[in-house]
């Protein structure tokens, strides 16, 4: 059972600039709520409870005044710093210490998920005992990101970043799953031309190895990633669409708490108070 969850929210945020000159990408909102509860909710809906938050170093200050440790959602987190970003491996170097000998989940700060039976999907891959797991989503422009090929067992039999020729339309998401060994797989890496170390090269350790399999988020479900400025803006407006239509919120860290009977009605007090008289706290109100 994987018990432990790394969001890698740091970055440089170069394609949302001059956004993201003096606020981190993830806090910025996505409709009515920092972009940070996004993946957050996806780890807590995979029933992840101890949660490392990778922000960049002098940003802590800023995350822990909407995310302080947890304790108001009935979950645990902790933080660290990157320097600077150096790949998205670097995560389960810099979270060496809290991974321990477990195995854990990462998800990129900045990747949105929404869809039936996602909770379902989530909790099924944090079963995974051996290797590793990426999550694929078919994509009309593959060539703009990391896309596999899998077999009919969802094991990977390709990948490559950017393919320039078509092979495969399965990106690959923003969220992974892997054993132990992605520590010790993480530190053999060498930075590739771009200077940064790759999460394709860690990929292909286990992939060699036979070890690199798939599960699929169907045409049903939604995976955007928030990179650009365009991105972000078309984000918003889903959440938006949907919420307002439901009246059911998108990454309420509360009422997913709740749900999981992870936290009170007391605690929930708590946050309506913390966050004060907005439309979240309203609908935590209601919760009540
Ligand atoms: P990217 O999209 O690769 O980078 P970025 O967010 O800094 O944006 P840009 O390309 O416009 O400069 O990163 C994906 C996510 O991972 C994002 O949430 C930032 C985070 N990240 C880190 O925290 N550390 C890193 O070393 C890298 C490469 C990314």
């Amino acid at each position: 059972m994987i018990k432990k969850g790394i969001i890698l929210a740091g970055g440089k945020g170069t394609r949302m600039s001059p956004l993201t000159k003096a606020v981190n990408k993830q806090l910025l909102p996505i409709y009515d709520k920092p972009l940070i509860f996004y993946p957050l909710s996806i780890l807590m809906l995979a029933k992840i409870k101890d949660i490392l938050i990778i922000v960049n170093k002098g940003q802590l200050k800023q995350y822990k005044r909407i995310l302080p440790n947890g304790d108001n959602l009935g979950i645990k987190i902790s933080y660290m710093e990157q320097n600077e970003p150096r790949g998205l491996p670097d995560a389960f170097v810099i979270g060496e210490k809290f991974i321990g000998k477990e195995n854990v989940a990462m998800i990129l700060g900045d990747n949105f998920f929404y869809g039936q039976n996602l909770s379902s999907l989530l909790q099924a891959n944090t079963k995974l005992k051996k290797g590793a797991r990426v999550v694929l989503h078919k994509v009309l422009k593959p060539e703009l990101f990391g896309v596999a090929k899998i077999n009919k067992n969802k094991k990977i039999i390709k990948i490559i970043e950017k393919p320039k020729k078509f092979f495969s339309d399965l990106a690959i998401t923003g969220l992974y799953f892997f054993d132990n060994d992605v520590v010790k797989y993480s530190k053999q890496l060498k930075p590739s031309k771009r200077g940064e170390v790759e999460i394709v090269d860690l990929l292909n350790f286990y992939k060699k190895k036979n070890k690199l399999s798939a599960d699929l988020i169907g045409r049903g479900g939604a995976w955007l990633d928030t990179g650009s400025m365009d991105d972000f803006y078309k984000t918003s407006n889903f959440v938006s669409a949907i919420e307002n239509r439901q009246g059911l919120k998108i990454a309420c860290l509360e009422e997913i708490s709740f749900n999981n009977k992870w936290t009170n009605k007391k605690n929930i007090k708590k946050s309506i108070k913390f966050y004060g008289n907005c439309e979240y706290s309203q609908y935590l109100a209601k919760l009540l």
